[in-house]
């Protein structure tokens, strides 16, 4: 066992290496080559389980390319764009390195605080100059995506869950009025069954000629044809919030701002509820709920708010299936196993619901999460996704988030610092 174990936690280190690109790491090769947002924090944290150096170094690439309103954009386009569509030319967002024109979920100050939590001497200066850089984003997100408390998102790939039934009546809503020639390169990589379908990629690409064309400014996203309010976002800012502000105690700054913040998604989150029992996606243009319990509903506790009835659909959710947390609850008609982010369990998205789980006291079902999760992985390997009906492996293989989750949380040595 011991061995077998520890030949796991190898293959996921090796992953991490593999994937390594000198000062900041890829998703997986060929899929995704660049530097994604929210992956390279997860990788960060995975790193850290052996190099804290390295670790420190990523979180330090990623933000060395925050824009002066800022965001902190979702891919950095740091070498050879040949092969990549959409590219830096298509979203016309300019930087050096290039950058798209969008952000994703902002879990850097909570993996940063871990990183800070592990090696409080090593890490303390990049933590203090980091803390400005993490509290300029999260003002932008609070000055120009905040709604009613909630945080909206202008396409979905901004969700980091990309392909969810969330965006599907405001995606209906875009009208493509361009006719687009490309070739997309996903499907050269995996499945197009497992893939956005060809009539949602062209709505994708006319999401980005608007900001291009608005130079990505932040008054053009009030008038994005695509406006959602993502409880994922709310919940994963609000939880960076409050890592924000015990950082913010502990280098004696000014903690009245963030205070503010999180009385603001605080409320958010009560407008996320859908009467229907669940936490919930809002459609800005008309203010109606998506109809859609996800994997991100059930990071309330993650954001530190506590839902009896959220407890009781996550045991229904997890008795339904062999691997939780499928993306889509399986009791929606619009469930698939395996179309992306509407049914596959993504294993960096229970490691939040897991730690949200502990944090609040609920390690009974933490627990549980964790030791399937475990099972899932040791069984299937380091896929990007995988079935919650039979753990079938799919999407990118090798995959960054998915192995640096089992050093950090999900594998039985697993140290990963919260
Ligand atoms: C897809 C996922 C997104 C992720 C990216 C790279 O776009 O939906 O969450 O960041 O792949 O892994």
């Amino acid at each position: 066992m011991t061995s077998d174990t520890t030949s796991i936690d190898q293959q996921a280190k090796d992953i991490l290496q593999g994937n390594d690109r000198g000062t900041f790491t890829v998703p997986t090769h060929g899929l995704y080559p660049f530097q994604w947002n929210w992956d390279s924090m997860f990788t960060a944290w995975g790193i850290a389980t052996w190099d804290l150096e390295r670790a420190w170094v990523e979180a330090e690439t990623l933000l060395a390319s925050q824009w002066d309103c800022g965001m902190v954009p979702h891919i950095i386009f740091h070498e050879g764009t040949a092969d990549y569509f959409p590219g830096p030319d298509v979203w016309g967002a300019g930087g050096t390195p290039p950058t798209s024109g969008i952000t994703q979920p902002p879990v850097a100050a909570t993996m940063m605080r871990s990183l800070y939590n592990q090696d409080k001497a090593f890490g303390r200066a990049r933590m203090e100059a980091g803390f400005d850089k993490l509290a300029a984003w999260h003002r932008w997100f609070m000055e120009t995506r905040a709604e009613n408390g909630m945080i909206a998102i202008i396409h979905p790939w901004e969700s980091g869950r990309d392909n969810a039934l969330d965006w599907d009546k405001a995606m209906a809503g875009v009208e493509v009025t361009e006719m687009f020639e490309y070739k997309r390169r996903d499907t050269s990589h995996v499945d197009a069954d497992m893939r956005p379908k060809q009539g949602e990629y062209d709505r994708y690409l006319t999401m980005v000629a608007h900001g291009r064309k608005h130079g990505w400014s932040d008054e053009s996203a009030k008038t994005a044809p695509f406006r959602v309010a993502d409880p994922g976002m709310t919940f994963i800012l609000l939880r960076a919030c409050r890592d924000l502000l015990a950082l913010a105690e502990e280098f004696a700054r000014d903690t009245t701002e963030i205070e503010g913040w999180i009385t603001i998604l605080e409320g958010g989150v009560r407008n996320h509820w859908n009467p229907e029992g669940f936490y919930d996606s809002v459609t800005l243009s008309d203010g109606s709920f998506a109809g859609a319990l996800s994997n991100a509903s059930v990071l309330c506790w993650y954001a530190g708010i506590e839902n009896a009835q959220m407890l009781d659909h996550l045991r229904k959710i997890l008795d339904n299936v062999t691997y939780g947390v499928p993306s889509l609850d399986p009791r929606n008609p619009g469930f698939e196993p395996l179309r992306y982010w509407r049914g596959p369990v993504w294993a960096m998205q229970n490691a939040l619901i897991g730690i949200g789980l502990d944090d609040m006291g609920h390690t009974d079902l933490g627990t549980r999460l964790r030791e399937n999760t475990r099972d899932l992985l040791s069984t299937h390997g380091f896929n990007e996704y995988f079935s919650p009906v039979d753990g079938t492996p799919a999407g990118g293989a090798t995959f960054s988030w998915t192995a640096a989750v089992w050093l950090t949380w999900a594998g039985p040595n697993a140290k990963g610092g919260f």
